[in-house]
């Protein structure tokens, strides 16, 4: 049934959401589950702003139908052609043969890629800065590059000023009933989500997002509608977000604190991540979380490692290598390009050591930009009540750098 809500007086929010799928990109968890946002412009030319997932296949052309009330569509604009967007443009297309397909060379060449049916009589090709008026809205077309992928655009509509942004400035998790992020208690609610769909999905891509914000910031942006969570429609909602961006772009961290990132065959090495916790909170330090990195699904370590200044990874040797969630813990983290932070190791072995060493290997040759705070430790098996001076030691010099850490801010 047709589940179509008004953004402005004649564009609509025509999403739906995804209760079902397990694992976003069937590999991060989505407990909260997903929107697909798609958006209907009402005018003397109708127009659709990026499609949906097949997962909501019936409730977007109940939508689509709903709103042409019998008329033609003219425009599909294509902003991403990730299948999660795209896998209903192609009966899009045969519901409707006279639709133009508007996109790059790029989105033309991903959609006939994944599709393997070319309708080039379809394709209205668009560049930096062309326009497309439909009546009383006029859309601008501004390419966004690796935000996700590199045939991203975003859409500007200069009458109202909504900013149809792609993956940018979306959140896991779906939408319930209100469609805008002021009706809701996003922080807490959808901010966690939000950094971590950020961080494993574009999170790479942090100059190429800076560049983005700097090209759509002079636009003058009334309200911001991206391609997955709540909409954005108040100036300091909008602000929010943005700022937000801006944090994680630059992989600066949000807050003092502390994630103990740990693996542990048999409790030795999750024992040392409890008592280095313990000390540090004697030392007046909060926001201390613990992970094992065997139980916890990457994509929350890493969300929160992006979150908070200091990390610490603490993980045995295993097969004359790193304990195996650890070394795929930090490839991750390289492969996302995190950097900018400070980082403290504490390795394990009982006969031959290899886990501290590349930890350190990790974090000084491959991992950039990043401070070792302390002397990386290599323990031998369990820990004993003579080594606790060489964890009292590692905490003393991880609160004192987290108190001497400045947290950035930005303004817009
Ligand atoms: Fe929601 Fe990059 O797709």
């Amino acid at each position: 049934m047709q589940c179509a809500q008004k953004l402005t007086d004649n564009i609509y929010w025509i999403g739906s959401n995804d209760w079902d799928t397990e694992r976003f990109e069937n590999l991060f968890p989505i407990p909260l589950g997903v929107s697909y946002n798609s958006y209907f412009i009402d005018d003397e030319k109708t127009c659709i702003v990026d499609s949906v997932d097949d997962s909501i296949r019936q409730e977007f052309f109940d939508n689509v139908e709903f709103l042409l009330r019998g008329r033609q569509l003219d425009y599909v604009v294509v902003n991403h052609m990730e299948p999660d967007h795209c896998s209903t443009l192609v009966e899009l297309i045969d519901r409707y043969p006279n639709v133009k397909l508007v996109g790059n060379r790029t989105t033309f060449r991903l959609f006939e890629q994944f599709y393997g049916r070319p309708h080039p009589e379809n394709y209205y090709e668009v560049k930096e800065g062309d326009s497309i008026c439909l009546g009383k809205h006029t859309l601008h077309s501004y390419t966004m590059p690796m935000v996700h992928w590199p045939e991203v655009t975003c859409t500007f509509e200069s009458s109202t000023g909504v900013l149809f942004s792609a993956d940018a400035f979306g959140t896991f998790g779906t939408i319930n009933g209100n469609i805008f992020a002021d009706q809701l208690d996003f922080e807490r609610v959808y901010e966690d989500e939000a950094r971590r769909y950020y961080t494993n999905i574009v999170g790479k891509y942090g100059v190429q997002v800076q560049n983005a914000i700097k090209k759509v910031l002079p636009l003058g942006i009334k309200m911001i509608a991206p391609l997955h969570g709540p909409i954005w429609r108040t100036p300091e909602s909008i602000q929010y977000m943005i700022k937000k961006y801006m944090h994680w772009s630059t992989y600066s961290a949000e807050k003092k604190g502390v994630v103990i990132a740990f693996g542990s065959m048999y409790g030795n090495t999750a024992d040392m991540a409890q008592q280095l916790a313990r000390l540090l909170s004697f030392r007046g330090i909060t926001d201390i979380k613990i992970y094992d990195v065997s139980k916890t699904n990457p994509s929350y370590i890493i969300a929160d490692a992006w979150k908070y200044s200091h990390l610490v990874c603490m993980a045995p040797t295993y097969n004359l290598a790193l304990y195996l969630t650890m070394e795929n813990l930090l490839y991750e983290l390289k492969a996302l390009n995190f950097h900018n932070h400070k980082v403290s190791i504490v390795g394990n072995h009982s006969w031959a050591s290899a886990a501290m060493k590349r930890m350190v290997d990790y974090f000084t040759n491959q991992i950039k930009d990043m401070e070792i705070v302390g002397t990386p430790l290599d323990i031998r098996g369990a820990l004993h009540q003579d080594q606790l001076k060489l964890f009292a030691k590692l905490a003393d010099d991880i609160a004192k750098s987290i108190n001497e850490t400045e947290i950035k801010t930005f303004s817009l």
